[in-house]
């Protein structure tokens, strides 16, 4: 243990982040060991360059910006629609479409303690959210006499309370095998002056790392050869927080299974240049999603010809990947976006701080900045009111009453 204690002094000294040590002395023999450990395991070089990240701003001025094309599901006639059906599901039926939901979010603006999937929206049936996603896999079963893998990706803070929701739901009376669990990797979260916080527990405060790590995930965790070995072919890939998501979809596989592509996203038209949503494009040459976090007013308000957004095509987080690309973006680091929360931490003095106003860097890689790895992709322009119902906010726009509303005009309940 001393040895240890001195590697990580040493190592502490070297990147400035001491503090970490502050009540060292205070905790179990346990706990003291739990913290050398947690320490050595961060990469507080990475850290060091995170934190220098946050000095700049992401300036596409240098990046060639275009739109990029799109298919309107709804401009494809009857025969099409019919030929791409019984192509996607025969497709389904082979057992060749697995499905990942990735549910290791925060989800703080909700302000629900537990993990997102289990909350309640208000449906008169009470169904959590991870209920109504299963519907689509009951519904599949008895349709395509199939039952369809589902992954779901978790984070350190929520891994236990989503598997026992599905433990003490008895997975929705859906098979059990067919459900399985994996977690995503973490980043320390840092103060303005890049110290790396301390959570209640006197430890290093980390949060999910965003979910362009979920590849990567996929391949540590066995997933991706837990696939190929079932012979999966496509992977859809979701957040948790639409409760309209159609993820067993044949015209989305079928087209892309028809146009060659490697990876098909849906995407919808943006309601207003304010709209909190990622929107497609090609960025130099390669197809992108500039996020609304970053996108400049001058690009956000940009029409075309007919009045419409220039870049109005946007990003639901309904991705599919063919299995031939995965274990490639496995292997590929994907940059890091800085966002700044408010994060509770304990100060100098150990006392439990709770800012008020936001404090702290929460580093996150995002799924979408690997569509720039391949040359070409699907898009397909869905409807609103049928695909697409988020719960983000407590109140207000994306929020149970909005994504509730939605659910029931669909499905016609009240
Ligand atoms: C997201 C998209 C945005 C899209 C919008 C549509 C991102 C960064 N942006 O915005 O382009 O237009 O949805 O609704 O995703 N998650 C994890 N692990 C993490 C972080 C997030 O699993 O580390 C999951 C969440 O559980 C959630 C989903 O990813 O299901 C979206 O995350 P969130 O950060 O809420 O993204 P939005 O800002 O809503």
């Amino acid at each position: 243990m001393e040895e240890k204690l001195l590697m990580v002094k040493e190592k502490l000294a070297k990147y400035g982040q001491e503090h970490l040590l502050n009540f060292y002395n205070e905790l179990s023999e346990d706990k003291k060991s739990e913290l050398l450990d947690e320490i050595l395991t961060i990469d507080f070089k990475q850290v060091e360059d995170l934190y220098e990240s946050t000095k700049t701003k992401p300036d596409f001025t240098e990046s060639k910006i275009e739109p990029i094309p799109h298919i309107t599901k709804s401009e494809l006639s009857n025969e099409e629609i019919e030929k791409y059906t019984k192509i996607g599901e025969q497709i389904i039926k082979q057992g060749k479409l697995a499905v990942v939901t990735m549910a290791g979010g925060q989800g703080t603006r909700l302000g629900h303690s537990g993990p997102k999937g289990t909350f309640d929206i208000g449906l008169s049936s009470h169904k959590s959210i991870f209920e109504i996603l299963c519907d689509n896999f009951k519904l599949a079963k008895e349709k395509y006499d199939i039952v369809i893998p589902w992954y779901l990706m978790t984070s350190e803070e929520n891994h236990q309370d989503t598997v026992k929701f599905f433990e003490e739901n008895n997975y929705f009376n859906y098979p059990k095998e067919a459900v399985q669990f994996f977690k995503q990797g973490t980043l320390p979260m840092l103060n303005k002056e890049g110290k790396v916080l301390l959570n209640e527990l006197k430890m290093p405060k980390q949060a999910p790392d965003g979910h362009g790590g979920v590849f990567e995930a996929m391949r540590k965790n066995g997933v991706i050869y837990n696939m190929k070995e079932r012979g999966i072919e496509w992977v859809f890939i979701s957040g948790v927080d639409n409760v309209l998501v159609k993820p067993i979809d044949p015209v989305l596989t079928a087209i892309a299974t028809e146009k060659n592509m490697l990876v098909a996203s849906k995407s919808l038209v943006k309601a207003n240049p304010k709209e909190k949503v990622g929107v497609f494009c090609k960025k130099d040459g390669k197809p992108s999603v500039i996020e609304y976090t970053e996108i400049s007013d001058e690009m956000a308000n940009a029409k075309d010809e007919n009045g419409e957004l220039l870049y109005g095509e946007s990003h639901i987080l309904c991705n599919q990947f063919n299995i031939k690309i995965l274990e490639e973006l496995a292997n590929n680091k994907l940059p890091y976006h800085v966002a700044v929360k408010k994060a509770s931490y304990i100060n100098e003095n150990g006392e439990y701080v709770v800012p008020e106003e936001p404090n702290a860097y929460k580093f996150e890689s995002f799924l979408f900045d690997a569509f720039s790895l391949i040359p070409e992709m699907l898009i397909l322009r869905v409807k609103r009111e049928e695909e697409f119902a988020p719960v983000k906010n407590a109140e207000g726009v994306d929020s149970p009453e909005t994504a509730r509303n939605l659910y029931n005009n669909y499905y016609h309940l009240s």
